[in-house]
């Protein structure tokens, strides 16, 4: 069998399920799911289309209102003049990436990937037989990786750069004359960019997304990657979208079609509802991950050997616990275990990742308070010389 990663965020879920069946106490803060229900709107348009009877397969692509819809939200986002050609509505973001991969990756092939980063990047670059060459996303940096490591990475066997702004795990974003300098990269040596801006919406202090496809040069060799889990709290929908140059977006309409035929044809006409509004509970979301973000930023910050810098966007906090000398998955067994918090080692992102954990702040205020206490108490005990 080739070989294929798993997300660690599944297996930490199981165990800490399993902690639980046992009579454990466990926060659990390990998962990438908003805990949020989808907005009532979107469940009606759903039921709607199952009433009026759209229960059979769709085009391989998605039905064409949707990716009309699609190509107005990102060309207005980006501005640009996308066409609905060029969108490919699939199961999920991840089945966009698993497509846009295997369309550019042969055996041998090289692909940069700044790291820590989503693991699928990493599992499905090796599945297809290509090389991941890591950049390593550095704190002193805030995470955005620059031009010049970027350009340092490339050999001539690359053929594809991934980015992914605001990031998963780190909770950064790129900066504007950083992607900038990766689209100058990606020309001079004629390379792909896979830029996957799922989290395009979840944003803070008032900072807006910046996209790759609105840089002049990057729209005829990107393909960008969104859907609907995070912003709309439709993980379990499975709707996902790329937009990349029409002979692109064939090819990854293609492995859809030869895998899972069609995204499911309900959630599509949901899905069109979701993207034109009314955006207020969207709103209401990102607001309360601000106010977690800000929560954990105050209080992580005050557990003796713990530092972090302020998540600009996702629900993650990426604490850096490099001062306890231990690794990080021991350090986040420890908690599982010992202080009944689930979260993720910052390696199950790649080994770039040591020295850090990822805590999903998709959970409510007073789960954070009690984790932060959890493991505030776990660390005075364990390593009462930390400062
Ligand atoms: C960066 C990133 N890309 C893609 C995905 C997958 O999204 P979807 O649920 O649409 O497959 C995730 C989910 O955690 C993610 O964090």
């Amino acid at each position: 069998m080739s070989k294929l990663g798993v997300e660690s965020a599944f297996v930490v879920l199981a165990r800490a399920k399993e902690l639980e069946r046992q009579g454990k106490s466990i926060i659990h803060c390990e998962i990438g799911q908003p805990d949020f229900d989808t907005p009532v709107h979107i469940k009606e348009s759903a039921k709607k289309a199952l009433d009026e009877g759209f229960t059979g397969y769709t085009p391989s692509n998605g039905i064409l209102e949707l990716r009309k819809a699609i190509a107005e939200f990102v060309s207005e986002s980006r501005g640009i003049d996308v066409s609905p050609d060029q969108v490919v509505v699939t199961v999920g973001a991840k089945l966009a990436i698993f497509a846009a991969l295997m369309a550019f990756v042969n055996p041998g092939d090289e692909v940069i990937i700044p790291m820590p980063a989503y693991p699928s990047y990493e599992a499905v670059t090796e599945f297809v037989g290509g090389i991941v060459k890591p950049v390593v996303l550095r704190e002193e940096r805030e995470f955005s990786p620059s031009g010049e490591e970027i350009a340092n990475a490339v050999t001539d066997k690359t053929k594809v750069i991934v980015i992914n702004t605001p990031c998963n795990p780190t909770g950064g974003i790129y900066r504007r004359e950083d992607l900038e300098a990766i689209v100058e990269v990606a020309k001079e040596h004629d390379l792909w960019i896979i830029s996957d801006e799922i989290y395009e919406d979840i944003i803070f202090d008032g900072r807006k997304h910046e996209s790759v496809l609105s840089i002049p040069g990057a729209e005829e060799r990107s393909v960008m990657i969104s859907g609907f889990s995070k912003t709309f709290a439709m993980t379990g929908w499975r709707l996902g979208y790329a937009v990349a140059p029409k002979e692109v977006a064939d090819y990854i309409t293609k492995i859809q079609l030869n895998t899972v035929s069609c995204p499911v044809s309900f959630a599509q006409k949901a899905a069109i509802d979701a993207i034109k509004g009314p955006w207020d509970e969207i709103k209401k979301m990102v607001k309360e991950y601000e106010e977690r973000r800000d929560l954990l930023y105050r209080e992580i910050n005050e557990i003796p050997g713990f530092s972090m810098i302020k998540p600009v966007g996702t629900f993650y906090a990426f604490p850096n616990i490099k001062k306890f000398g231990v690794k990080s998955s021991e350090f986040a067994d420890m908690l599982l275990e010992e202080a009944g918090v689930a979260l993720l080692p910052g390696t199950a992102f790649g080994a770039p990742g040591e020295g850090y954990l990822r805590i999903s702040f998709a959970t409510s205020k007073e789960n954070l308070k009690e984790a932060v206490n959890r493991i505030k108490a776990f660390v005075e005990e364990k390593f009462p010389n930390i400062s």
